[in-house]
């Protein structure tokens, strides 16, 4: 089976962050009426990816919230929730976290034997743990993702070294961006993209697919697989 399609989302400041500094409590960047959007998107995918660093950092439950959405989900053939991802290199996950106590199935991506160890010992019971190699990691886990689970349409909601990666890689087909009015300006806070080589390098210019008003925030809908030198 081919690759997932891989939709990364993620709302930041008007000066580029994710949150405020690790620590701090969590940021709240978006609106209602933009998480009900997001709560569309969730309803739409196979699978929902999040790194290790946002279970730690928010303790999400990662669901979709609508009933309504979850009926049609479920009238189409599908499971009422999406599958829920994690990725760890450190196997260190807590099974307090709200991630394996919500919603429908859970697969952790182990990248490296020792991390698989440590989170099938932490996660008996909760979570398929799916061995990933250090090499090649993201390119090997979404053909796993494709192949064994079925994974046609993928949603990557952070964190920043999460999409950092897949956008590195060249993998990331679609990215939803909320711009939010807020200035965090902090300067040891969250980023949503680290340093990297990306494609094409700082020149490169991606597709603008939408731009999207949502009550105080704007989406901006991106195809950065499609790169372009020129304006246009
Ligand atoms: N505003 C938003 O839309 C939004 C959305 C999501 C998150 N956030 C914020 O983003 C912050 C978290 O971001 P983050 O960058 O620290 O964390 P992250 O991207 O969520 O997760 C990073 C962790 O994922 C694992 N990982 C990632 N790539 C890996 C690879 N190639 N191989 C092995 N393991 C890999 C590692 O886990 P181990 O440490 O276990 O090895 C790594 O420490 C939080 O402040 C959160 O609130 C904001």
């Amino acid at each position: 089976m081919s690759r997932p399609y891989v939709l990364l989302s993620a709302a930041v400041s008007l000066d580029g962050y994710l949150d405020t500094r690790p620590g701090e409590s969590r940021l709240l960047l978006s609106n209602p009426q933009d998480f009900d959007r997001v709560d569309s998107v969730r309803a739409s995918v196979d699978a929902i990816l999040v790194g290790a660093g946002t279970l730690r950092a928010d303790n999400p439950r990662l669901l979709v919230n609508s009933e309504t959405r979850r009926a049609a989900r479920v009238a189409a053939g599908l499971p009422e929730y999406p599958l829920k991802i994690t990725i760890t290199g450190s196997g260190d996950l807590d099974p307090d976290w709200k991630f394996w106590h919500h919603g429908g199935e859970k697969l952790v991506l182990a990248v490296g034997s020792k991390a698989a160890e440590k989170a099938g010992k932490a996660l008996a019971g909760l979570a398929t743990i799916q061995g990933v190699p250090q090499d090649a990691t993201w390119a090997v886990a979404l053909d796993v993702l494709a192949d064994v689970y079925g994974v046609r349409r993928l949603m990557v909601e952070g964190g920043g070294t999460i999409h950092t990666q897949l956008l590195e890689q060249h993998l990331a087909d679609e990215l939803h961006l909320v711009i939010a009015p807020l200035l965090v300006g902090q300067s040891d806070a969250v980023r949503m993209l680290g340093p990297a080589h990306y494609m094409g390098g700082p020149s490169a210019r991606l597709r603008l697919l939408e731009t999207r008003q949502i009550g105080d925030v704007v989406l901006l809908r991106y195809a950065p697989k499609d790169i372009s030198t020129e304006p246009r």
